[in-house]
């Protein structure tokens, strides 16, 4: 049995800002449980939902020095769907009202963290052969693993590999507070390992401390290998060579499944289209729009911050409202700036445009049940989870070209009849525009040809099963490297 441990600062159904959640919390249970033991470790945050916070079984506690100070590790355990999490204990680093803070306190926290994930491995009986680290709240594993615990026995075989899940949050703080966190030697801190202009930086420090590097699909990895992509590492990445491996997220089908959806009023397969749009036509009651089912209704659910490309909607928007029969919707939250300018559309445009600022699990179900396309317009997307959730109910999505964009959505070709969504190449108004214009045209006038659209998003396989075959691959290739 090969042993293999996540860590991760989220996954679901404990904790979840964004996609990492959902990866990490949906992946381990596709392995193969003949011959893999995939567990997984994390925070014990004290903004986890109560009711999960309750069920955890305390274990044992003890102390660990990061550099001069000693800290408290507490050790709790949990099952839930046939997994093992282990979390990570410790009030003063997970008390706050979210996981992610002011930086300077996101980098001493997850530097605790990664060292308190290597020092409980000799007590809690499972010492995994391949650390599976994911972003840049893990770097600091592969780093210690090769520095610190290095001479250590127990660690001697252990092996990692570090996921990159968006290239854009680095961890990066200046070197003397990191040393002064880790206490490790200059040496740790050159431009070969964990310096990067001028700063100590955790993501890169994971990266090349660690036997892979992978990133969550192909097109990302080609991407950030390269001055646009690369935020400043892309020679780092290019250094990993074939030790850089794209591998496209997948989706729980379990819970994205309109047939079974306990969150939407209707459900609906590729048989019961109809009742699809009885979803739209009470979302559009709930939310205040026009109740007609003509209408194109778009949606967006989404964080709101600028790689979501949020700035090319806002350029768009007006025009597009003033010359179709469409509708806009917005689940999300995020930057103020974004907030407010969907707030201002919807006063704008009352009956057309509603901006639900907000976070929830269930009232996205409904957005892409009811909904009959999806905008995403990323002007970077190293996977994207949301379009793939959205295809399942037969939302078609109309995205940009980037990244796991390019690996998940096929450009429609109305000549061939062919393809799953629309599609545009830049990070452009006018392209998104023109790609919204191309699918509300192609909704109203081909309904035929949208249908078949629609029959083909929901019968795409995006399930695990490749997905999780290739980290399996991979694992196995990492096992047999002594
Ligand atoms: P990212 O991780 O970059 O935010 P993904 O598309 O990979 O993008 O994953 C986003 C996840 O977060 C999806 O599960 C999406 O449905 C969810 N999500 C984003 N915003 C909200 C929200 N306001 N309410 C509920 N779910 C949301
Ligand atoms: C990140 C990326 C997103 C990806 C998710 C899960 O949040 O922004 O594209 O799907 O991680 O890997």
């Amino acid at each position: 049995m090969n042993k293999i441990l996540f860590a991760t600062s989220e996954a679901v159904p404990y904790i979840k800002t964004g996609g990492l959640a959902d990866v990490v919390g949906s992946l381990p249970r596709f392995f193969d449980k003949k011959h893999y033991d995939v567990r997984i470790i994390l925070p014990k945050y004290r903004c986890m939902d109560e009711k999960f916070n309750q069920d955890l079984e305390f274990m044992f506690n003890f102390y660990i020095d990061l550099n001069w100070r000693t800290q408290y590790v507490g050790v709790f355990k949990a099952e839930y769907s046939g997994i093992t999490y282990y979390f990570i204990d410790n009030e003063y680093y997970f008390n706050g009202d979210k996981p992610y803070n002011m930086l300077h306190e996101d980098v001493e926290k997850f530097t605790f963290f990664s060292q308190a994930v290597l020092e409980v491995l000799p007590h809690i009986g499972f010492c995994p052969e391949i650390i599976h680290c994911n972003d840049w709240q893990t770097g600091m594993i592969p780093v210690f693993l090769r520095t610190k615990f290095s001479n250590d026995e127990f660690y001697k075989n252990i092996k990692t590999i570090f996921t990159i899940h968006n290239l854009k949050f680095q961890g990066r703080y200046d070197i003397e507070t990191v040393q002064d966190i880790t206490g490790l030697p200059d040496d740790v801190f050159t431009d070969t390992k964990m310096e990067s202009y001028g700063k100590a930086n955790l993501l890169k420090g994971g990266s090349v401390y660690s036997n892979y590097v992978t990133t969550v699909s192909p097109t990302y990895a080609k991407d950030i290998c390269t001055p646009e992509g690369g935020v400043g590492l892309d020679g780092v990445m290019l250094a990993k060579g074939d030790h850089l491996v794209g591998i496209v997220n997948g989706l729980d089908y379990n819970v994205y499944n309109s047939k079974e959806d306990k969150s939407i009023n209707y459900t609906f397969d590729v048989d019961s289209l109809e009742e699809k749009v009885k979803n739209k036509l009470l979302l559009q009651r709930q939310l205040g729009l026009e109740e007609r089912k003509e209408a194109f209704m778009v949606a967006v659910v989404s964080r709101m911050t600028d790689q979501k490309g949020f700035d090319i909607i806002d350029y768009g928007l007006d025009e597009l409202i003033n010359s179709l029969d469409i509708q806009f919707v917005f689940l999300g939250t995020g930057e103020k700036r974004y907030e407010d300018m969907l707030r201002y559309y919807q006063g704008k445009y009352p009956g057309k445009v509603c901006a639900y600022i907000g976070y929830s699990e269930s009232i996205a179900h409904k957005f892409f049940a009811a909904a009959d396309a999806f905008l995403m317009p990323s002007l970077f997307e190293p996977c994207g989870l949301s379009q793939i959730m959205a295809m399942r109910y037969g939302t078609v999505p109309i995205v940009r070209e980037t990244g796991g964009l390019v690996d998940t959505v096929e450009p429609f070709n109305e000549y061939e009849n062919k393809g799953t969504g629309f599609t545009f190449a830049n990070y452009s108004p006018f392209e998104l525009m023109d790609a919204v214009r191309y699918a509300e045209e192609v909704y109203h006038n081909r309904k035929e040809q949208w249908k078949d659209i629609m029959i083909r998003d929901m019968e795409k396989d995006f399930s695990w099963t490749s997905s999780a075959k290739e980290y399996e691959k991979l694992y196995n290739r990492l096992l047999n490297l002594y």
